[in-house]
């Protein structure tokens, strides 16, 4: 690609492959920076928007949530970046609907209250991981009040404390319980809120125990247990006189919403977070709602925590990437092996 021009995967109808073809090069506008994409990350919800074109509000489009990469642009009023930076970001496409903020592109818009400088020490291949899982956690955790996830759905409102930097982080006296602890985005969940002070339970695949636990975990009960609603039970019980705060469910199936159900009976209520709409029968003094990740609740921990996080290695690149391959044409790759699934990794794809 020449220098000073673009390209993009475009989804032009549902259902579509992406087409690999000209984009404009975008400009920065107040408050944003253009990043010179170095490697992008695919999500689960990107393979829902090419299916069925949730979420999209312009044709042809350009999604995708994850960038790493050089910052090529800086627009009016941003102080904490320059040229040349090396990035994380994530972009808002799902909000703004305009192909600028897409990630499946060579140049991306992402405003600077969503985007951190990478430390030269982790690759962009690593750091991509981040952006979007971030957001997501930051969204299930530290909303303060709750807001419209959907037409008929609010978004929960944990108002736990955002990440701290402290080593060793005072503990806050709090337990969250995160299903689907080897997800991105409960594995995510897990890290913040254990740099918040929180003891997390995690509830993963056997394999993932491991995984769980150095993302923070204080104690990992098998996903496939059948009694695994009562294991949870049992290891709050050993974290003695800690205050239950609620459930983050980030599978959110039928199946986890029975364990959460158990679990939220027993324990006399708390907060049911999902990464979809929680089910309609849920026991009284459970405060139920669905995460909505692109939200400014976010800005304070992509300002002051990410980049001496990961410095310090308090935030780490996990789930570990997984390289689809490279260029744009290898973003369709990475959406067929987003839609087989993945266990406790990320796909990516590097530019
Ligand atoms: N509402 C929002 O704003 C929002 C934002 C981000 C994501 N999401 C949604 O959140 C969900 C998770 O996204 P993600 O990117 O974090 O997913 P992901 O990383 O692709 O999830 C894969 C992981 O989920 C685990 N898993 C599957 N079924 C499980 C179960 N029954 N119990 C425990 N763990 C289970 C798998 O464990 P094994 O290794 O054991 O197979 C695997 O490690 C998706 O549905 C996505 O669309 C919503």
């Amino acid at each position: 690609m020449a220098a000073s021009t673009n390209q993009a995967a475009w989804l032009v109808k549902p259902g579509a492959p992406l087409e690999v073809g000209d984009a404009p090069l975008p400009t920065a506008g107040p408050g944003e920076i253009v990043v010179k994409n170095a490697a992008v990350a695919i999500n689960p919800l990107d393979c829902h928007m090419q299916d069925a074109g949730v979420f999209v509000q312009q044709w042809p489009a350009i999604f995708g949530c994850d960038v790493a990469g050089e910052v090529h642009e800086v627009g009016p009023e941003v102080e904490r970046f320059k040229k040349g930076d090396r990035v994380i970001g994530h972009t808002i496409n799902l909000v703004s609907g305009r192909p600028r903020d897409g990630a499946f592109t060579y140049y991306s818009v992402v405003p600077t209250d969503k985007a951190a400088i990478l430390p030269d020490a982790i690759s962009f291949t690593h750091g991509v991981v981040v952006p979007f899982a971030l957001e997501a956690a930051v969204c299930a955790l530290s909303l303060q009040e709750p807001g419209v996830a959907m037409p008929g759905v609010s978004t929960p409102a944990l108002r736990l404390p955002y990440p701290s930097l402290a080593d060793p982080v005072p503990r806050v006296g709090k337990t969250l319980v995160v299903y689907g602890g080897s997800s991105s985005v409960g594995s995510m969940t897990t890290q913040l809120a254990t740099a918040a002070g929180i003891y997390v339970v995690a509830v993963s695949g056997a394999h993932n125990f491991e995984f769980s636990r150095c993302c923070g975990a204080v104690e990992v009960l098998d996903r496939k247990d059948p009694e695994v609603a009562e294991k949870v039970l049992e290891a709050i019980h050993r974290l003695g006189e800690t205050e239950f705060v609620g459930i983050f469910d980030a599978i959110a199936t039928e199946e986890t919403y029975a364990h959460d159900r158990a679990i939220l009976e027993r324990l006399g209520g708390g907060h049911l977070a999902s990464v979809h709409p929680p089910p309609a029968d849920l026991p009284v003094n459970v405060k139920a709602g669905m995460i909505f990740a692109v939200n400014d609740v976010t800005a304070p921990v992509w300002r002051d925590f990410v980049t001496p996080a990961l410095q310090s290695g308090k935030l780490q690149c996990l789930p570990r990437p997984k390289v689809v391959g490279k260029g744009l044409e290898s973003v369709q790759e990475g959406l067929h092996q987003s839609k087989a699934g993945v266990s406790a990794s990320k796909l990516v794809v590097e530019l």
